[in-house]
């Protein structure tokens, strides 16, 4: 939206998949301690995004939010100074409603919901050094028009603050099951596609929750011209490394996440992940295709029903590419440089996975396991401008 600091896909870690309504003080402190000593703050990721239930179910005399008491004993000011202090950012939810999800379904008690508290929730969050608010339409009821003019006001509050906070809005409970495809880039920084992504590869409700990485891709892939610097489609947060998804799952989850300008926002539990997922969120190749300054959404350039291909223009002449598998065997996936929009005579293939290079001369090919994706970043040639200009799509003339 206009104003965004989030030039690129936000990049940090939210506590809903792995703690849900339980989140205490003492579990996001250690989960920035573990961003820390893991070494993904140093690969990028900043914002740590304290889900539903974090206050207290009753506003104070003046109408003020306050932490909840036994949960967030120190208070949220002290939280915010704890992740300021090891360089990370701060992040909080809200609802634009009476009461937050939590408290519709009747899990956590109270209705503090930010309904009629916009501007004075701002300021609380500001005055707590808040970078970041998840502000999450959770009901079936309320028109399209009754959204825009409630999440603008939440927008108008905290730019109002003057403190540069985040703005990442849900408005898809109400629009399930088929997914959200309004443009909502005047309105927020990044907004969620889909109901919420749970731990599954694919899931047989197709579009309605719980869904899982396929079902929301397919619903993301086609938007990928709403996306640009300040406006992210937001697939949901990543279910890399929760237990529902094989480690291959993982790695092709995170790459078509990144390919596709996806907000990078881990929701496993950082401190008791593997090695390999670790990794894997670290892959400062993959971190730097999701981040290219020119903000693209990756495309569907191709799609043989099993076996598809994504292209992602960079803004160093260079084009990501990912051919992924959805089928339940190993299969080559071949693409040229011609359709990722690139031409020339000889190109590197850098694959994103190793690193490792090798020449070509327009042909892109790869053994991909089931359910994996290969990646590479494809360079020496020239973007194509008519099909770069179509692979860039609307939503970056807006900046
Ligand atoms: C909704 C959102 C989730 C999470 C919960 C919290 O389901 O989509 O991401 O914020 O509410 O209650």
């Amino acid at each position: 939206a206009p104003g965004s600091p989030a030039l690129t896909p936000p990049m940090g870690w939210n506590s809903w998949n792995s703690f849900g309504c339980g989140i205490t003080e003492a579990q996001v402190r250690q989960a920035a301690d573990a961003m820390v000593s893991s070494g993904m703050r140093d690969a990028g990721y900043q914002y740590v995004v304290v889900d539903d239930c974090w206050f207290d179910p009753n506003r104070d005399a003046q109408g003020n939010l306050r932490a909840h008491p036994t949960k967030f004993p120190s208070g949220m000011k002290a939280l915010g100074d704890y992740l300021h202090a090891r360089g990370l950012k701060f992040g909080i939810y809200q609802a634009p409603l009476e009461k937050t999800c939590a408290q519709g379904g009747g899990t956590f008690p109270g209705a503090t919901g930010s309904l009629g508290h916009e501007y004075q929730d701002a300021r609380t969050f500001a005055s707590w050094g808040v970078d970041y608010l998840k502000y999450d339409w959770c009901s079936g009821s309320g028109t399209r028009d009754e959204q825009i003019a409630r999440f603008s006001i939440m927008r108008d509050a905290l730019r109002s603050t003057g403190r540069p906070i985040v703005y990442s809005i849900n408005s898809n409970s109400f629009h399930a099951p088929t997914g959200d495809k309004y443009d909502w880039g005047d309105v927020a920084d990044l907004w969620r596609t889909t109901e919420d992504l749970l731990d599954i590869w694919q899931s047989n409700s197709v579009n309605s929750y719980p869904m899982g990485v396929t079902n929301v891709l397919d619903v993301t892939a086609p938007l990928a011209a709403q996306t640009g610097p300040g406006n992210w489609n937001d697939p949901d947060m990543l279910v890399a490394g929760r237990p529902g998804l094989t480690l291959t799952e993982s790695r092709s989850h995170f790459a078509l996440w990144a390919l596709m300008a996806a907000p990078l926002m881990a929701g496993n539990d950082l401190r008791t992940m593997s090695p390999e997922i670790s990794a894997l969120l670290r892959n400062q190749r993959l971190i730097a295709v999701n981040q290219d300054r020119l903000g693209i959404g990756g495309r569907r350039v191709r799609d043989d029903g099993n076996t598809e291909v994504f292209a992602k223009p960079l803004s160093d002449g260079s084009v990501a590419v990912g051919l992924f598998n959805r089928g339940s065997g190993t299969t080559t996936i071949s693409t040229t440089a011609t359709q990722i929009g690139l031409s020339g005579d000889s190109f590197t293939l850098a694959d994103l996975w190793t690193g490792a290079t090798s020449g070509s001369s327009g042909q892109i090919s790869a053994s991909v396991p089931a359910h994996g994706v290969a990646v590479f970043r494809v360079s020496g040639g020239s973007q194509i401008p008519n099909t770069t200009a179509r692979l860039r799509g609307a939503g970056a003339n807006r900046c």
